[in-house]
């Protein structure tokens, strides 16, 4: 993987003074260059250039994307703004190269907890960049410290059911199905997930049945909301599930999509799309690469193995 954040011409593209940059010296740059190999399965690369070379071959294997550049909670105004006018950029670029117009990002990225203020202003621009690129602005859930502040953000920027920002909820929190019903009403598209965030018992369901059952609970209102929605999830149950559900209701392929990480169950993600559903793929990219590879490793004893394997394949 090459070094530095470059636009799709190959011009360097505005850089985080400390986080993104940090981040892998933070981890230590000996185990990030050793786990080069085993990130290249879930990462399209460190730079623009490289992200919109995967997409593009996505895109001609039949798949729908959303482009995250990599980067959590930012510490200065400073850094925030820099993250903002990447995603400017992503969208133009994105454009320029007739992809699909899609991006994911998080608030603390974009300063929610320096200033929401701060934080509104970055997204306004954003969301101004997507509106003018025909894009659009996923702004994923991060933990439920943050769930109102983030949930609050997003109705703020919605401005008309038209513009084109939408929301993540997560099937494993108690609160989820009152998020569901306001947000339907608000006419936001969701994003509906189990949740990767470590929550207390009082806030959220603990067992995988339960956060199953809530899944398909929300998931079925979801698809008969009459909104487009996204179901991201990499269990195969569920999904059979849904699409079971959608063919006998009688919702057809393009009225909903279905969304994975890439590198995650691959040949699945290529079945999914060859019986003809529609699937979004998340693309992360960019310098802050370890900490996204690392929990994706420890999510699954096999990721961790491989991981090590790779070590020593070099
Ligand atoms: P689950 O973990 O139950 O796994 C089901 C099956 O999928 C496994 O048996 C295995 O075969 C396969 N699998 C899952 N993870 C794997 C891995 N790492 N490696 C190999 N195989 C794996 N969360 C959040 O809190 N906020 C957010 O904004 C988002 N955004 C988001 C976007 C998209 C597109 C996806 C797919 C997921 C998220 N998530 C998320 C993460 C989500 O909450 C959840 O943690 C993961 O998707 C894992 O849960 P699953 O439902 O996929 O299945």
């Amino acid at each position: 993987m090459a070094t530095g954040v470059h636009d799709a011409g190959g011009r360097p593209m505005p850089q985080k003074s400390s986080t993104a940059g940090s981040s892998p010296r933070r981890f230590g740059s000996l185990l990030s260059v050793l786990l080069i190999p085993f990130a290249r399965r879930f990462i399209a690369g460190i730079t623009l250039a490289d992200a919109l070379e995967t997409t593009s071959a996505l895109k001609a294997g039949g798949f729908l994307t959303t482009l995250d550049h990599l980067g959590e909670s930012v510490e200065s105004a400073e850094e925030s703004k820099i993250a903002a006018d990447q995603y400017v950029v992503m969208l133009r670029a994105l454009k320029e190269r007739n992809l699909d117009r899609n991006v994911s990002l998080k608030l603390t990225q974009m300063g929610l907890l320096i200033d929401p203020e701060l934080c509104f202003a970055n997204m306004s621009k954003i969301v101004a960049a997507a509106e003018e690129t025909g894009g659009f602005v996923r702004v994923d859930m991060e933990g439920s410290d943050v769930t109102q502040a983030t949930l609050d953000i997003v109705n703020r920027l919605k401005r008309t059911r038209a513009t084109p920002v939408g929301a993540v909820l997560q099937a494993m929190l108690r609160r989820t199905p009152m998020d569901v019903v306001d947000l339907i009403g608000r006419g936001t598209t969701i994003r509906l997930c189990k949740g990767a965030y470590k929550e207390p018992a009082e806030t959220a369901y603990k067992e995988t049945p339960e956060i199953r059952h809530q899944f398909a609970s929300l998931a079925k209102r979801l698809l008969t909301s009459g909104e487009y929605h996204a179901i991201a999830t990499h269990d195969e149950a569920l999904i059979r599930e849904m699409i079971d559900f959608a063919r006998q209701q009688g919702i057809p392929p393009d009225r909903f999509e279905f969304q994975m990480l890439l590198g995650i169950r691959p040949s699945f993600q290529r079945q999914i799309v060859s019986e003809g559903w529609r699937l979004r793929l998340y693309v992360p990219f960019g310098r802050a690469w370890l900490p996204y590879t690392w929990r994706r490793m420890r999510e699954k004893k096999e990721n961790f193995w491989f991981g090590i394997k790779s070590l020593f394949q070099r």
